[in-house]
């Protein structure tokens, strides 16, 4: 395709090192589209004849036929897909091939190829989101009044409910959502038509290939065209954050899954067993999620540092642009999927999060707020009270609410017996009613919020 200026033909090194065929044949869809989209143009603007555009239109077509019934061959002599499927297109038209080239680089080729590809990326990576969601909502609706314990410091702070807990993860995946949405509206825009980095003498319309293609409109720069790889890097950044989300919930099933907590059982399809212990339920597929976000984190770290020293405009190092997106996306849709369905099929030990939340005096800060409410004392010195409360009733091993009276009262003689009533974990959720708050009223009406958004009600 370039040999005119060449004396001698590339080494078998030079060959496997240019060859992108093995991993940017993933494009071919994308690299088809495009060229239809430029050819189509090159005829309607008389660039080229109606007839030569119809001919290379219709030999496109079979060329993706072919693609489909057999898949996309790997010749590394012909690099990549853009040379693959013009030299197969020359094979099926003859030399009026030639033409499709007009006005056109591969530099601007794969940008467009590239922008296609990342843009349905972005849609598979929210519909993904929105059924993972869909469990999420659904199962925090369930269990909105579950009783667990909350933990900071991985150490039992406050009772909240199970809903509450999993609603926090619907607002981290809507957070996802919108990332990949603002991405996917900066994204949208076409570089075809920059050609190789200046732009192009023949009188092309690029408004019209990038109607063509479902582009908002063509790009501004025909440098910034071809040097640009923010749009994948964008991609890059919302699916590294959305794993961190799917990493942290799927470490907290791993836990929770684990015998001393006991909180839930995972579903079988989505667990597996030991050779050697056979006892054993391993919760892999959140292990694998958990691992999996490390993966897409370093994909991410890796197309940054493709980038961060390349001069304008086009440079080879930007070849290797594709096979971190291209993995790190089928890990998400992966790790998406099976975190729906964990999630979706998980069975939650209630009992065993209501016990545990009885434990570890999870309702301390209910007596110091009580103190604060019924007996008009100052917050820090309810919570001194309180302090020497849990350290009487932990000496006697006893939970806070079954402290007799009389010793609450020689730690603080303005405790009444109304206090018992603020000291279970069901009083201590239903009191947390503020904007946002555990109490299943309010979990149940952020519920109903986030089902109305998800299109989940009429
Ligand atoms: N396979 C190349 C890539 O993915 C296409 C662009 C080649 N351009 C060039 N000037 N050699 O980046």
């Amino acid at each position: 395709m370039w040999g005119g200026r060449f004396a001698a033909g590339p080494s078998a090194i030079m060959r496997e090192i240019n060859a992108s065929i093995p991993f940017d044949k993933a494009l071919w869809r994308q690299d088809i589209a495009a060229s239809k989209a430029h050819v189509a143009m090159l005829g309607a603007t008389g660039i080229i004849e109606a007839e030569d555009a119809r001919t290379i239109a219709g030999g496109l077509d079979a060329v993706a036929a072919e693609y489909e019934a057999d898949g996309v061959p790997e010749d590394w002599d012909l690099e990549d897909i853009h040379m693959t499927t013009e030299s197969r297109l020359a094979v099926l038209i003859g030399p009026v091939a030639g033409r499709l080239h007009t006005a056109r680089s591969r530099n601007d080729q794969v940008a467009t190829d590239f922008r296609l590809w990342v843009r349905d990326a972005f849609d598979q990576a929210d519909a993904g989101l929105a059924v993972l969601q869909q469990a999420l909502v659904t199962r925090a609706g369930e269990h909105a009044g579950s009783i667990m314990p909350g933990f900071t410091h991985l150490q039992t702070a406050q009772p909240v409910t199970l809903g509450h807990h999993l609603m926090a993860y619907y607002e981290m995946t809507a957070r996802d959502r919108s990332r990949f949405a603002d991405a996917r509206v900066r994204s949208n825009k076409s570089p075809l038509g920059a050609a190789a980095l200046a732009g192009t003498g023949f009188a092309i319309d690029r408004f019209m290939t990038a109607e063509a293609l479902g582009f908002d409109a063509p790009t501004a720069n025909s440098l910034d065209s071809v040097s640009d790889r923010d749009f994948a890097i964008d991609y890059l950044m919302a699916a590294a954050q959305t794993s961190l989300h799917l990493s942290r919930l799927a470490e907290e099933l791993i836990l929770w899954a684990s015998q001393p907590f006991g909180f839930v059982v995972l579903p079988d399809s989505l667990s597996t067993g030991s050779s050697i212990m056979p006892q054993k339920k391993n919760p892999d597929a959140a292990e694998l999620v958990r691992g999996h976000s490390g993966r897409i984190v370093g994909a991410l770290t890796s197309l940054m540092i493709t980038m961060k020293g390349l001069p304008l405009a086009y440079s080879k190092d930007m070849q290797d642009d594709k096979p971190p997106v291209f993995e790190a996306a089928g890990l998400l849709t992966l790790s998406i999927a099976a975190m729906a369905g964990m999630i979706a099929g998980a069975t939650f030990r209630t009992q065993r999060m209501r016990a545990a939340a009885e434990l570890g005096y999870a309702t301390a800060t209910d007596l110091a707020d009580w103190l604060v409410r019924q007996a008009g004392i100052p917050f820090r010195e309810a919570h001194h009270i309180t302090g020497s409360a849990v350290k009487l009733a932990e000496s006697r091993g006893l939970p806070l609410d079954q402290l007799p009276l009389g010793d609450l009262q020689a730690i603080d003689a303005r405790i009444d017996e109304r206090v018992y009533a603020a000291l279970s974990v069901e009083a201590s959720v239903a009191a947390r009613a503020s904007h946002g708050g555990t109490a299943p009223a309010e979990v149940r009406k952020r519920v109903a919020e986030a089902r109305l958004a998800l299109g989940l009600e009429d």
